[in-house]
């Protein structure tokens, strides 16, 4: 059965532009994979900690050594890879904060590049044969043209991360200019809607 990850990151819960934009693409992506299994792995819900020293000390431990305690530690982040593994594919839907994903995504990313389980110790990502889609809402416009097309440094910085963990099929959906939403200048379905046929695209992919 495919498996469809889910990563919702904008604390916004309904007036959220990405999370709108990952209902549609589930919704497509259910349809284009009848008997699909879709499993969510809600940011704002999971409680992720920051990388610690004592994390540290137990993630560069052999784990044939590790403590009781130290295998407590990794307990999250295990999971997370244990999830990341188990999908065939993945969505990750996020704000754009100061020209970068949220803090939240980056502490995410932290617990799941971990070598051995998603980076070959030669350096090679493994997790090979896997699709991603990332929807990103942000408030400026960031595509082909735009005079601040630079400052998109959160879709290189999400490919770049998403390859050295070895999946290289990522297709983006950019969702630039949300902020007409916000300001009432226009509504969240007419919003998503233009989007409508990148996101059918994308989950058919
Ligand atoms: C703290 C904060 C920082 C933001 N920084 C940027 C930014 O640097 N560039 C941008 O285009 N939009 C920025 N925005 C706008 C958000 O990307 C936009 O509101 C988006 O819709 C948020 O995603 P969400 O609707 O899923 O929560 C920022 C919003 C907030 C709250």
């Amino acid at each position: 059965m495919t498996q469809l990850l889910v990563v919702e990151t904008s604390p916004r819960g309904n007036t959220s532009i990405s999370r709108h934009m990952t209902r549609r693409f589930v919704e497509q992506w259910r349809a284009a994979h009848p008997g699909g299994d879709v499993v969510e792995r809600d940011l704002m819900e999971t409680g992720l900690p920051f990388v610690t020293a004592p994390w540290l000390e137990a993630y560069f431990t052999p784990p044939t050594q590790q403590s009781p305690e130290m295998k407590e530690r990794l307990r999250l982040s295990d999971q997370l890879v244990a999830e990341l593994l188990a999908a065939d594919q993945i969505v990750i839907a996020t704000p754009v904060y100061n020209y970068n994903v949220p803090a939240v995504l980056k502490a995410w990313i932290d617990h799941i590049v971990r070598k051995g389980m998603t980076l070959g110790f030669d350096g090679r990502g493994l997790l090979t044969g896997k699709k991603a889609t990332v929807l990103i809402a942000s408030g400026g416009i960031y595509t082909e043209g735009s005079p601040i097309r630079e400052r998109d440094i959160a879709t290189q910085y999400l490919r770049l991360i998403l390859g050295v963990i070895g999946i290289s099929d990522v297709t983006f959906v950019a969702g630039g200019g949300a902020k007409a939403v916000d300001l009432g200048e226009e509504t969240m379905d007419g919003f998503v809607a233009k989007l409508a046929p990148d996101l059918k695209r994308a989950a058919a992919n």
